[in-house]
């Protein structure tokens, strides 16, 4: 799944760049918005990302594309492999700022894990 967003001034840090935290929430968000498309009707929960390395600053007035393609499929659980590239928005290449793979679980209504295939 591919999804963008674009840098305001709001996401910065004091710094002036990209702050990590919005960068970890928005790939929680895509690769969930990957997951609940795959299984739809299904529930899932973040239980992990794998470990996670800013490669690069972000500055403002950059495009992120964030590709998430699910790599792993375990019992009750799910794992997804999430890239995120910038682009300056008035250039065309992009460089790649940030990698890491997330683990959802399946739940019940009651919070409780259980096999992604099963049907209920
Ligand atoms: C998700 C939850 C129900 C899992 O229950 P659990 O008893 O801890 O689960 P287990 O340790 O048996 O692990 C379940 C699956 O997750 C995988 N897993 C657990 N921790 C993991 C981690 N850190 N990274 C990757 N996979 C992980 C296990 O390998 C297992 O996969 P499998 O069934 O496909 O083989 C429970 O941990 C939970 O409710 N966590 C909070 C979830 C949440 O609120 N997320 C939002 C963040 S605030």
């Amino acid at each position: 799944m591919t999804s963008y967003k674009l840098v305001m001034p709001g996401d910065l840090n004091h710094y002036g760049f990209l702050f990590g935290g919005k960068m970890l929430m928005w790939v929680d968000e895509v690769a969930w918005m990957a997951v609940s498309g795959d299984y739809p009707g299904r529930n899932f929960v973040t239980v992990g990302m794998s470990e996670v390395t800013f490669h690069k600053s972000v500055h403002p007035n950059s495009v992120l594309r964030f590709e998430a393609n699910r790599k792993r499929i375990g019992r009750t659980s799910v794992t997804y492999r999430v890239e995120v590239f910038r682009r300056q928005m008035d250039a065309r290449d992009e460089i790649g700022v940030f990698t890491t793979d997330i683990t959802f679980v399946r739940v019940d209504e009651n919070g409780a894990k259980i096999p992604v295939e099963e049907t209920t």
